[in-house]
């Protein structure tokens, strides 16, 4: 009787043990499916009309900064590259990729690409990349690690960053800077 009893339970426990396994692999395949498809993507810029990867171009390739972004140290802007400085390069380069074809598209039938803004500050404030840069203000101080991003990440300047810098280095903080918050 005893024994037949103890049988029993060896066997109503087996099945239990089954179903921990099952759930730890289902756990683990989640954290997997998470951290390879999920985490990478999480806190990336917005997908842009074309695949344009600063990660490649500045990072991988070393192409200057200034030669997309020429008026940065003259002006207020930095400048958006024109669909024929990709082609520059790209009539050559890689000329058959599927996202090339596309900007050859744009091109051919002069639509600009797009782009999605990614960086701005508020209307009321004033900036001016020449300012900055004529003092040596690297471009990763407010961009960040540019060269590492695959697509850049949103940015949306707050004074207290501005103010503070502008402190330290005994900037002009007047009353544009001082009045509006
Ligand atoms: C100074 C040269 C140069 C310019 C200008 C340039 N590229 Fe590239 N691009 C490259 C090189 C080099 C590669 C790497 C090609 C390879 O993988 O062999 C590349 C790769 C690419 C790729 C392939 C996918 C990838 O990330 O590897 C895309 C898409 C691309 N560029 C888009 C653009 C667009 C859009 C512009 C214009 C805003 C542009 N490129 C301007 C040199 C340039
Ligand atoms: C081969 C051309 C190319 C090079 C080199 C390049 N950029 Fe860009 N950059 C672009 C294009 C095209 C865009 C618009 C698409 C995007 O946001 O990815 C852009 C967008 C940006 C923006 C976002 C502007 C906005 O508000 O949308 C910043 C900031 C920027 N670049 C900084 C840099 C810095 C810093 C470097 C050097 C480390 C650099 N770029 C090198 C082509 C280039
Ligand atoms: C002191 C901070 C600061 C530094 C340094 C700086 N930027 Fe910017 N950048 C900004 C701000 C703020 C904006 C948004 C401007 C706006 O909304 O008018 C911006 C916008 C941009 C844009 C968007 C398009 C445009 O024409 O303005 C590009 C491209 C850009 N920066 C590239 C660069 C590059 C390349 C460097 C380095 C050579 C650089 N920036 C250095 C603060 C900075
Ligand atoms: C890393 C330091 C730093 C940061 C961050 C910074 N600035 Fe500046 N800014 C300076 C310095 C230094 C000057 C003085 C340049 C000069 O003397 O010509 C300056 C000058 C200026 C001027 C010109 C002032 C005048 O009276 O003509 C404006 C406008 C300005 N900054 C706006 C901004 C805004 C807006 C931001 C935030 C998006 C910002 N700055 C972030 C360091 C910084």
């Amino acid at each position: 009787m005893i024994r037949d009893i103890t049988e029993k339970r060896g066997q109503t426990d087996r099945p239990k043990k089954g179903y921990i396994w099952v759930g730890v692999s289902i756990l683990l395949l989640a954290m997997m499916f998470y951290f390879y498809y999920v985490y990478p993507s999480r806190g990336f810029g917005p997908k842009q009309p074309i695949y344009f990867s600063h990660r490649v171009h500045a990072g991988v390739k070393e192409i200057s900064c200034r030669f997309c972004h020429p008026y940065v140290d003259r002006s207020r802007n930095a400048g958006i590259p024109a669909v024929e400085k990709c082609l520059y390069c790209h009539r050559y380069i890689v000329s058959q990729h599927p996202q090339i074809l596309r900007v050859k598209w744009h091109y051919e039938t002069k639509t600009p690409i797009p782009w999605i803004r990614i960086a701005y500050v508020a209307d009321h404030v004033q900036f001016n990349h020449q300012r900055h840069i004529t003092r040596g203000v690297d471009c990763t101080v407010c961009h960040g690690n540019v060269k590492k991003m695959d697509r850049l990440m949103p940015i949306e300047f707050k004074m207290g960053f501005c103010i503070e810098c502008h402190k330290r280095e005994k900037a002009p903080v007047d009353c544009w800077l001082a009045c509006h918050n």
